[in-house]
């Protein structure tokens, strides 16, 4: 016998769209959560999401032999550019009005350039490459922290901007051994610019209809302005690497080459999409980890403190070495903790392969998609007991991290379409919060700041301001 999926009262015309925040969804759905409980299902322009908000169903639906990975029809806007390109990509989004937070791009799982792209990437992004990447890490990170030491303590900063320059500029030098010098230029850099443009305009698009599309040519015009240039930038660097061949095994010549398995090689189009890929997938998800670890550490001055003992104690005062870092076992559980309660990648949605019955009771028809909300999920008091909404790391020491029930902990997504970038964002995220303990006390600009959340891509703080001063042992 199945029970019927919860649902809030539906407006004419308009279904569930009321019930969806608009300007952080999360919220909106943290309570809707509250007020449902496990599950619910909203009708957003006339489909039926299904949302699940506890460890047992994230855990039946991490089971691909009845679930795969739901690819979001209204939100093909971005396949102009990136699409069909790579292996997928997912951003998280503010839609407008469907506000659902999940991907809006992916090729399909059998899509022939996923299977190119995913045989010749996953080696270039295994823990060996990204070890080799090291140096190139470190560069960016020094001009971070050559900025936040020039400006002195006086100086507010905004640490969600200057963590995303650093996430960009290590995401194109690693990959493709190219400089964005974001820390160099007023504002934005152009490409950076460019593409959060027209990210925000493909998820406008993809909702508006298309008679009020057709009366903006302005907006159209500025779209594809900014998806040729950023085209022209990839096939710039493409043209270049081939005129002048660079001895280095990096991401870009890792896509020159041929498929191990079948010697094809993929098309000039598809690695410029998929360049843009690592850019988009990659540095909005490092840079509000960063900055909610940065929140976190400031309100438990404690964990700080043990922190900045840990990296002192292990680098000696110097520079954290590439070997330094996972014996960085303190840092590691503050990462993991951080990722738990601030998913900055809140959600992910699958679908049935066939009609089923989730949690033995809820019927689902096939191909129904469900949106895991990850940021609940991990807060799942059956697995993380009574204080699971509060930030402790020590929750992740001591083999209790590795004790944990299967897939309780999934700020990276499941299985094989799970990110393909978490070697390269742990090991960025261990330099870079380990080199800023090592070498600042930072401060709430405002001591009295509590935790709000902004959501575009994907979530992170809002409004975080702080100040950073030299330490006297800093190196
Ligand atoms: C996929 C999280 C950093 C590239 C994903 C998924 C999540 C995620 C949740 C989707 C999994 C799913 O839908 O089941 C994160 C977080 C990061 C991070 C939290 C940082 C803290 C990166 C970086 C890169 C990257 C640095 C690039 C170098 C990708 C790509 C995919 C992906 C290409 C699609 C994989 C596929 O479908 O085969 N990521 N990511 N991510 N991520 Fe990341």
């Amino acid at each position: 016998m199945s029970v019927p999926i919860p649902q809030p009262p539906r407006v004419p015309f308009l279904g569930n769209v009321t019930s969806i925040d608009r300007d952080v969804p999360l919220n909106g759905f943290m309570l809707l959560a509250k007020q449902y409980g496990e599950i619910y299902k909203l009708e957003i322009r006339g489909t039926t999401v299904v949302y699940v908000n506890t460890y047992a169903l994230q855990q039946e639906l991490s089971n691909e032999s009845r679930f795969h990975k739901f690819i979001n029809p209204n939100l093909m806007e971005t396949r102009h550019l990136i699409g069909d390109g790579l292996f997928t990509v997912r951003v998280w989004i503010c839609e407008i009005f469907v506000s659902i937070i999940q991907l809006c791009i992916k090729a399909h799982s059998g899509e022939q350039n996923w299977g190119i792209a995913h045989r010749l990437l996953m080696p270039a992004f295994n823990a060996g490459s990204i070890r080799g990447m090291y140096p190139d890490m470190q560069d960016m990170c020094d001009q971070l922290l050559k900025k936040w030491e020039r400006f002195g303590p006086e100086h507010v900063i905004d640490p969600s901007d200057d963590y995303t320059r650093v996430a960009l500029d290590t995401l194109a030098l690693c990959t493709m051994s190219y400089r964005l010098n974001s820390f160099y230029t007023e504002g934005q850099p152009k490409f950076a610019q460019a593409m959060s443009d027209w990210l925000k305009e493909c998820f406008r698009r993809a909702n508006r209809p298309s008679i009020v599309q057709a009366m903006m040519p302005g907006a159209t015009h500025q779209f594809e302005e900014d998806q040729n240039f950023m085209k022209s930038v990839a096939q710039q660097i493409v043209d270049d690497r081939r005129a002048h061949p660079l001895d280095k095994k990096d991401v870009l010549n890792t896509m020159l080459s041929a498929d191990p398995k079948t010697g094809e090689r993929l098309s000039d189009d598809s690695i410029i999409k998929n360049m843009i890929t690592f850019l988009v997938a990659g540095h909005e998800t490092s840079s509000g980890t960063l900055s909610f670890m940065t929140y976190y550490l400031l309100k438990n001055p404690e964990t700080w403190r043990k922190l900045q003992n840990e990296v002192d104690e292990i680098t000696g005062g110097q520079p954290p070495k590439v070997e330094d870092l996972s014996k960085m076992t303190y840092l590691q559980a503050v990462m993991r903790e951080t990722l738990r309660v601030s998913a900055t990648a809140p959600t992910r949605t699958v679908a049935p392969l066939e009609d089923t019955l989730l949690g033995g009771k809820y019927f689902v028809k096939a191909e129904t998609p469900i949106t895991i909300q990850v940021w609940m999920t991990q807060r799942d008091p059956l697995v993380w007991g009574a204080d699971a909404n509060e930030f402790h790391p020590e929750r992740m020491l001591d083999g209790k991290f590795e004790a944990l029930p299967p897939n309780a902990w999934q700020p990276f997504g499941f299985g094989t379409r799970g990110c393909i970038g978490r070697p390269f964002a742990w090991q960025e995220i261990q330099l870079v919060m380990s080199s800023v303990v090592q070498k600042f006390d930072l401060y709430l600009d405002d001591p009295a700041y509590t935790l709000e959340l902004q959501q575009g891509l994907t979530v992170k703080p809002k409004n975080l301001r702080i100040r950073a001063k030299l330490r006297h042992t800093a190196p």
